[in-house]
């Protein structure tokens, strides 16, 4: 078997403990990855003029590969968010983020299985915001035709590929009549390629009520970037969180970035305390990406295996016990 070389960005706060765990599960599970590990918002870098290192773009480039822990991201002030920066400078245009029901874990909902795809380089996050005059800004939403029908591309070929019968287009394009209707459109011509796959149009508002209601009723959801966040922690909240949540940042000739979603949680950090689930499985998601479908199974299972059992929980989840506690547990179901 050969060896593939991955990105590894443990990231800040409780990132380098969750980075730990997968590392030691994938030496257990002997798993044929080599990591190449990278700090990452320290120093600027005089070639990037930025937090991101000129090695550690070069590594995920050529690897094509990469895992990602929590990073900080200042709010209302400061640098732009490393977590957007790493997107849009590797042009990772679709954001997958499947959110199934975790059997051991009782939520009010028992059969949650759905795939939310969001537009992850442009739309509100494009950050053109300023001042008009005092006491009045505006922020430009930029929608455009390359981006909506590249990620309306990805999202029914991965419905197609994944075995999933329905995508829905989440918008607001009756008050957002140009931005949203340009993505509408696009959705719609991308739709007529896939005749056996349904589509339908959901306006946003009208989703988040569906979605709490019955999630059962969508499968695969694609949207722009700003409604893609909002909906995918609400889908989150469904099967219990962010620390049980994978997710993955998709480009290009297989480029792919996976991430866990939730933040750094600096009260925490350092105390052998913090849930790894959602980084371990963002690396499952990266073993499948990687087709090394048997270790991302294995790794699956014994997850599940021991949420199930229930004995070594982390706080989160109502246990007691540690990350590394977990973690050896997960490895004992291998
Ligand atoms: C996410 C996060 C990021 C986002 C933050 C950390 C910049 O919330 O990945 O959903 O807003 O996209
Ligand atoms: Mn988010």
């Amino acid at each position: 078997e050969t060896t593939i070389t991955a990105t590894l960005f443990p990231g800040d706060g409780i990132g380098p403990e969750i980075a730990d765990s997968v590392k030691e599960i994938f030496n257990a599970t002997q798993v044929p990855i080599k990591w190449e590990e990278f700090e990452i918002g320290k120093t600027i870098d005089p070639r990037t003029g930025s937090f991101l290192t000129w090695e550690s773009m070069e590594s995920v480039r050529r690897n094509g590969i990469g895992l990602k822990g929590p990073m900080t991201t200042p709010i209302g002030k400061g640098f732009k968010s490393l977590n957007l920066t790493l997107r849009k400078e590797l042009g990772l245009y679709a954001n997958v983020r499947p959110c199934l029901s975790i059997p051991g874990y009782k939520t009010r909902y028992d059969n949650v299985d759905l795939v939310t795809i969001r537009e992850n380089t442009e739309g509100e996050y494009s950050g053109l915001e300023h001042q008009v005059v005092k006491g009045v800004v505006e922020s430009l939403k930029i929608i455009t035709r390359q981006a909506s029908m590249r990620v309306a591309e990805y999202a029914f070929h991965y419905a197609q590929t994944h075995g999933r019968k329905r995508v829905s287009a989440i918008h607001k394009a009756n008050i957002m009549k140009k931005t949203d209707g340009l993505f509408l459109q696009c959705c719609r011509e991308v739709a007529e390629k896939y005749p056996d796959i349904v589509y339908e149009e959901v306006i946003i508002d009208n989703c988040c009520m569906m979605l709490v209601k019955n999630p059962s009723l969508f499968d695969v959801l694609c949207m722009p970037n700003l409604y893609g966040d909002i909906i995918s922690d609400l889908c989150a909240g469904l099967i219990g969180g962010l620390g049980l949540t994978p997710s993955g940042n998709i480009g290009d000739n297989g480029l792919a970035l996976m991430e866990a979603v939730h933040g750094t949680a600096p009260d925490i950090a350092g105390k052998n305390m913090a849930n790894p689930t959602a980084l371990l499985l963002s690396s499952v998601m990266m073993l499948q990406h990687l087709k090394i479908q048997d270790k991302a199974d294995q790794i699956h299972k014994a997850i599940m295996k021991t949420i199930e059992e229930g004995q070594y929980l982390t706080r989160d989840l109502g246990g007691k016990s540690s990350t590394s506690e977990y973690t050896k547990a997960v490895i004992g179901n291998l």
